[in-house]
């Protein structure tokens, strides 16, 4: 079946708060500690006091969130008896509210409340998708809890909230963008729509990341950032993500690598791999031309087109100072081999593996980690 789902609406600042939370009395607030003790949580209490709407804080979340902070907060969610559920953060803030939300529902605890999303980093896109990812720490564990249930009503775009994001942050969750809208571009599943949403936060991302990594307050090239992660979750909300968010969930979960960082590492070697570059060209290497195409990378022939863009990306990752390979991240060949065969079934499970344009077998899989980890020459 091919569909293209769309929700939330979208607002690009905090007028549309008042909208929203018409006729709500009563909100609770999920965000990190940076957030409420930097006084940022304000954005959203000060309109809530004007508005006499009552609140609730919950700022206990952690980068990768378990399930240990999500159960604590559909317990603080409940007694409190909420009516709309605001997330305020990067996406991990986001996705906890999104599982506490859902959960609490599903258990017939707490009817589902109003749910607006407020992303502060530019990113996951999780403020436009149906996924919410929750680590278990004692397996070294990522799961991704699936349903268009999780998907917020609202979403408030405004990258004045990401002003203060320090550049190695901008950096991961900036190339986090760019994996998901390549790997939606290149998906089984892409289709017109998906197609350009990516296209657009492919270009977006090109033309803005370095520049918002580089001049922190350039608002103009942060407001672009953020639309580039809002189309890229919605193309990869859609068409489904690849092998390099597989090999990331399990890389991460096991060296404590941030998401954004882990895929960046990755994404060159999984682009080859996908393109046949060491082998025989592949369709998707066709599909990566088309993205030369379109950011003026376009060489003499297909080969070359798709080897700018790999290149490309190569580059970018480099000047964004992110390891370009996994020892360079300081995971040890000890540790590395130790988990390998394990981190090699774990991506072959993971259900963003299905919609990846080239099935990789268990022994392609472990080649591309070790050349992942060594930093071969692509
Ligand atoms: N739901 C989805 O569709 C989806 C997609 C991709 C990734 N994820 C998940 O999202 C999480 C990663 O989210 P993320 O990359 O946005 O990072 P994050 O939410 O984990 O935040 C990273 C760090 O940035 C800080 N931060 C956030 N906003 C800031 C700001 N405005 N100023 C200063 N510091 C700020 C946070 O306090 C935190 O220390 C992972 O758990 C990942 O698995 C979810
Ligand atoms: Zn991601």
């Amino acid at each position: 079946m091919e569909s293209y789902y769309v929700k939330p609406k979208i607002y690009m600042d905090r007028e549309g708060l008042r909208e929203i939370l018409k006729g709500v009395s009563r909100a609770f607030i999920v965000t990190d500690r940076f957030m409420h003790e930097s006084g940022k949580v304000s954005y959203l209490t000060d309109p809530m006091d004007q508005m006499g709407i009552s609140y609730e804080i919950f700022s206990e979340i952690k980068p990768d969130p378990d399930i240990a902070t999500v159960t604590k907060g559909i317990g603080r969610l409940t007694d409190f008896k909420a009516e709309a559920l605001l997330a305020l953060g990067g996406g991990s803030a986001i996705d906890a509210a999104k599982a506490m939300n859902y959960l609490a529902a599903r258990q017939g605890i707490l009817s589902r409340c109003t749910f607006v999303a407020v992303p502060t980093t530019s990113g996951t896109g999780s403020e436009v998708t149906s996924f919410a990812v929750i680590s278990d720490p004692e397996k070294s564990a990522k799961y991704p809890l699936i349903s268009d249930k999780m998907l917020p009503d609202a979403a408030l775009l405004d990258a004045e909230l990401t002003k203060t994001v320090p550049p190695a942050i901008t950096a991961d969750t900036g190339i986090d963008v760019l994996t998901h809208a390549i790997e939606a571009f290149v998906s089984v599943k892409a289709n017109d729509f998906t197609d350009g949403a990516a296209e657009k936060a492919i270009k977006l991302v090109r033309s803005n990341l370095m520049r918002a990594y580089k001049n922190p307050d350039d608002m103009r090239a942060r407001q672009k950032m953020h639309h580039a992660s809002c189309l890229a979750g919605m193309a990869f909300n859609n068409a489904g993500l690849g092998i390099n968010h597989s090999m990331a969930h399990t890389l991460g979960g096991h060296f404590h690598i941030p998401h954004g960082r882990a895929n960046g590492i990755l994404l060159p070697y999984v682009m080859s791999f996908n393109a046949g570059c060491r082998d025989k060209l592949t369709p998707t290497a066709n599909r990566y031309a088309r993205i030369a195409r379109c950011c003026w990378l376009e060489g003499a022939s297909m080969r070359q087109s798709a080897f700018n863009v790999i290149r490309t990306t190569k580059q970018l990752v480099h000047q964004l100072k992110i390891p370009t390979s996994i020892a360079e991240a300081g995971v040890s060949r000890e540790d590395f081999m130790g988990v390998l065969d394990e981190m090699v079934e774990a991506a072959l499970n993971d259900s963003c593996t299905p919609t990846n344009p080239r099935q990789p077998t268990p022994e392609q899989l472990r080649e591309l980690f070790l050349e992942a980890y060594e930093g071969r020459r692509i």
